[in-house]
């Protein structure tokens, strides 16, 4: 059984959709073992409570990040997480937070990396006018929105779109395409060469 930790930051609906996915059978055998969340007041933490999952606060503001890291990672390894997906999780990782766990972290971003890395995807590819976006789930390695990507999902932009309406088509895709990499990954049929994933059977 694979066991599952979630790090989020707001609202939660990536990690909804990833626990929802777990219940279907949809991500089979695998289970989610803790939630964490750097923000007390985060919708995400509420819904993990309400699911009757382990959900645990270990707030950031105002903490050196390591000290935060930390306990963060006690937490994860108590708790024998054997995968890590960041689902919102609005703070970088300290590149010792990345080392304990090579290849274990996945994270997903709402825009077509290399394109618009960091805060606001979104807005930043509306802006900028491209007329495709979407959302890429890869690993986290210690450089920002950066390691070897496992799924890409692409999403037209279209005329009639505002910041808005594009978002919320890119989430869609966000919740079917970081199923569909945590399966990939813990299926492990894969090898990587240099930044390239590609499927060994
Ligand atoms: C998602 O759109 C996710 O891709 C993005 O934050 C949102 C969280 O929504 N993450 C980043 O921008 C990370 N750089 P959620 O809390 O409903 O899953």
């Amino acid at each position: 059984m694979h066991s599952l930790g979630i790090l989020l930051s707001g609202r939660g609906s990536n990690f909804v959709a990833i626990a929802d996915s777990i219940d279907a059978g949809r991500i089979p055998d695998a289970r989610i073992s803790i939630v964490i969340s750097n923000r007390a007041e985060a919708p995400g933490i509420a819904i993990a409570r309400e699911r009757g999952l382990n959900a645990l606060v270990i707030p950031s503001k105002g903490r050196p990040r390591e000290e935060h890291d930390h306990e963060v990672v006690a937490a994860l390894k108590q708790n024998q997480v054997d995968l890590i997906c960041l689902a919102g999780y609005m703070r970088l990782l300290s590149p010792w937070f990345v080392r304990q766990f090579p290849r274990k972290i996945l994270n997903i971003h709402p825009s077509l990396l290399p394109a618009f890395p960091g805060l606001e995807a979104q807005e930043q590819a509306f802006a900028y006018g491209v007329k495709v976006s979407g959302c890429t789930v890869h690993f986290v390695d210690e450089e920002l929105d950066h390691g070897p990507i496992i799924v890409q999902s692409a999403v037209p932009v279209l005329d009639g779109d505002s910041e808005h309406t594009l978002t919320a088509r890119i989430l869609e895709q966000e919740h079917i395409a970081y199923t569909e990499a945590i399966k990939v990954v813990l299926e492990g049929e894969f090898v990587i060469t240099g930044r390239r994933l590609v499927g060994n059977t």
